[in-house]
Parts: structure tokens; C-alpha cells; sequence
């Protein structure tokens, strides 16, 4: 079938931008909330981060239920439910008065809502996107950029005016509002849909024979599966074990506080551009070899950022460069994974893959602070890292697609 009207295909990129904008308010903002539940409640700074790593532990895993429901019957109810969900969850925060309470609405609840909002765009964009996949599944994430972006100035606002428990009630139901909204832009392209005038390049099929997309069954039978699996743990363990230090790293370097805080708005705004650009760059010139290439700066930077700490602009450079390459991971994960197995069975596929992201959302913040206090310095967490990363540098040097399956 070659038929434009169908849907317009910018449909679903506009559904992947509102449903990750909702991820990216419930993950990437947390931060603004400790100094007021640490004030109204006196919980430690140990207390308050146990809340995300249940969010991100919570989000991680079901977005595998979430990629199997989405491919079994569709990414809209999916989203659906996992907007009402994630709406519940961040509104009843704002009604907490235990740190048990915290962790069941934000943690579990929210967290719940948020991996089943996340994970159906993502395989369900590309979809429409055959000849710019990665640049389709960059618009799937890049709201995980851009709502830390919009939400940690708006949740301030509010916070200073109206409280903090306003913003849980006010951004739940907005929440709530775009995750609908971001359901119904998602749909599946009926079987054998290309865009007009576009036909699969001659290179992609050398022999000239039939190919089928891998079953989920097939794809975990396959090593490559569990090496990308490897790697995606240790980009994201090693990047989130890194990035919520670097403002504290700046300010016992000797910097000011605001000046510090600066590395991290660099490194929010380059972590939502590369999700778009990295898939541009990987359309242009292959998923691979931008990924290594993203990989290896990312050792480079995370070797570098201990020594940069007391000079703003080091600081800045080399923050902004780890949420470059944090945030292309988002883009080139998903695009490898539908090179390597196909469409068909991409969201349960790219559902399990992402549960990697989950454990290392739960344990790399929790090692980075527990290596800091340790050794009584930053450089130990920020070496570690680059050590950590260069396993997902040579797993994916390394690693070569699985072969393609006849019909
Ligand atoms: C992302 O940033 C949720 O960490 C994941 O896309």
C-alpha cells in the first residue's frame, strides 16, 4: 500500500514529542523537589533520591509489558492507560505526607505510568519514518530534553508562589492532558505501507531475496541481543552515575555555586539536541559508526571532567559533551535494535532493551554517591565511568547485525 492520506506521517512524531516531554517532567526535574521536601519534611538528601531510583527502576521495567501490549494491540491504549496512570501518580504526590507515600505515588505509580507512556512511540515512529528511521525515533525521545528543560524553571515558578505540592497537582493533570493527547497521534501504519515515491534501497537487499523481520523469540535467542543489552547498561549506569555530580564537582573545585549549576544546563540542552541531530547524523552516515564514535567521546569526556572542574568554561564544555553522548543513546539504541531484528516485533524487543536503563537508573546514582563519599573525591566516580563505557565502546565496535532471516 503507498498511500499518503492514510495519516499524515508527521502525526506520530508529534505524539512522540508530548508523550516523552511527559517522561522527560516526571524523570529529569526531580532535583528541584529535594530542597522543599527536605525543608516542609527534614528527609535526607539519601531519602529524597530513593524516590527517582524507584521511578527509574519502576519506568525501566514496564517498559517491556508496554512494548509487548503495544505490539499485541496497540501503542494508543497503551499510552492511554499509561497517561492516566502517570497523571494519578504525580497528582497524589502532591497529597503525600510520608516518604512511604513519596515512594508508592511518584515511584511506583508515576514511574508505572511514565514506562508505559515512554516505550510505544518509539517503535511505533519509525515505522512511518522507513527511509529517516532514526530521525524519527530522535522526535520519539527528544522530549526527554525538553521537558526537564521547560519543567525545571516552571516547577520553580510554582514552587516559590504556590508551593510544591501545586506542582505535582498542576503538572500531573497537564501531564495527563498531553500523554491523551500523544495516544491518539499514535497508530500503526497499515501492513506494506512505504511513503510515496520511497522504495527500500537496492543495497539493503543485495541478493534480491525475500526477508522477514526477527520474532521476538528469535531476537533473545540471538547474542548481539544480550550484548546491546550489556552495552545499554553501561552507557547509562556510567551516565547517570556521573551527571548529577557535576555541579558538586564544580563547586568544590572552587566555583560558584550558580556558575557550577551552569554545567548541568548545558548538558540538559546538548542531551535534547543530539537526540534529534544523532539520528540526523546516523541517517546520514550509518547507525554504527556514529555510535562508536559518540561512545569513545564519551570516555574522552568523562576522563576529562574531573581535571576541567576549576575552570567554568572546561566544565561547561565537558558536561555539555556527556549529554551529547548520554542523550544519542536514546536515538541510536532504538535505531540499532530495529536495523538489527526489524519492525515487527520492534517495541517488545526495544521494550526488554530498555529494562537495562532501569537497573542502571536505580544503581549508578546510588554507586557514583557511595564512590564519592568513599574515597572523599569526584575523580573516582568520573573514572569509573569512562571505564564503564568502554565496554559499550567495544561491544559495539565489535558487535555485527545477526543474519537476515529468509521467508
Ligand atoms: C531517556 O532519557 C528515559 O533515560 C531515558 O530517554
Amino acid at each position: 500500500m503507498n498511500n499518503d492520506r492514510i495519516m499524515p506521517r508527521w502525526i506520530p512524531l508529534v505524539g512522540g514529542v508530548l508523550g516523552s516531554t511527559t517522561c522527560g517532567a516526571l524523570l529529569y526535574a526531580w532535583s528541584v523537589f529535594i530542597k522543599p521536601l527536605n525543608a516542609e519534611f527534614g528527609w535526607s538528601r539519601a531519602d529524597i533520591a530513593l524516590a527517582f531510583a524507584i521511578a527509574c527502576l519502576i519506568f525501566g521495567l514496564m517498559t517491556y509489558p508496554a512494548g509487548r501490549l503495544s505490539d499485541k494491540y496497540s501503542p494508543r491504549i497503551v499510552v492511554l492507560i499509561g497517561g492516566i496512570i502517570l497523571c494519578c501518580g504525580f497528582v497524589m504526590s502532591g497529597f503525600i505526607h510520608t516518604k512511604l507515600q513519596l515512594y508508592l505515588t511518584y515511584g511506583v505509580v508515576a514511574g508505572f505510568g511514565g514506562g508505559l507512556v515512554y516505550l510505544p512511540p518509539i517503535a511505533t515512529a519509525p515505522k512511518w519514518w522507513p527511509d529517516r528511521r532514526a530521525l524519527a525515533t530522535g522526535f520519539a525521545v527528544v522530549g526527554l530534553g525538553l521537558g526537564s528543560f521547560i519543567m525545571a524553571p516552571l516547577a520553580t515558578y510554582i514552587i516559590a508562589n504556590y508551593g510544591w505540592r501545586m506542582v505535582f497537582i498542576s503538572v500531573g493533570i497537564a501531564m495527563g492532558v498531553m500523554a491523551v493527547i500523544a495516544a491518539l497521534c499514535l497508530k500503526v501504519p497499515p501492513a506494506g505501507w512505504k511513503p510515496k515515491g520511497w522504495e527500500p534501497p537496492k543495497s539493503a537487499n543485495p541478493e534480491h531475496r525475500e526477508y522477514r523481520d526477527y520474532t521476538y523469540a528469535e531476537t533473545i535467542r540471538t547474542p548481539q541481543f544480550w550484548l546491546l543489552y550489556t552495552a545499554y547498561f553501561c552507557g547509562s549506569f556510567a551516565g547517570l552515575m556521573v551527571i548529577g555530580h557535576i555541579a558538586g564537582h564544580g563547586i568544590d573545585r572552587g566555583l560558584d555555586p550558580m556558575v557550577a549549576a551552569g554545567a548541568a544546563s548545558w548538558l540538559a540542552i546538548a542531551n535534547a539536541t543530539t537526540r534529534i541531530l544523532s539520528g540526523l547524523i546516523a541517517d546520514r552516515i550509518g547507525i554504527k559508526i556514529s555510535f562508536v564514535t559518540f561512545f569513545a567521546l564519551q570516555v574522552i569526556a568523562m576522563a576529562l571532567l574531573y581535571p576541567s572542574g576549576h575552570l567554568y568554561w572546561a566544565l561547561w564544555s565537558v558536561a555539555a559533551l556527556i549529554g551529547w553522548n548520554y542523550g544519542a543513546m536514546f536515538t541510536l539504541f532504538p535505531a540499532t535494535c530495529l536495523q538489527y531484528y526489524g519492525a515487527t516485533a520492534q517495541a517488545t524487543n526495544y521494550g526488554l532493551l530498555f529494562t537495562s536503563w532501569g537497573f542502571a537508573g536505580f544503581l549508578g546514582p546510588f554507586v557514583g554517591g557511595w564512590l564519592k563519599d568513599s574515597t572523599g573525591t569526584y575523580s573516582a566516580p568520573f573514572l569509573v565511568g569512562a571505564a564503564v563505557v568502554c565496554i559499550s565502546v567495544l561491544i559495539i565496535a565489535l558487535t555485527k547485525p545477526p543474519a537476515r532471516k529468509h521467508v
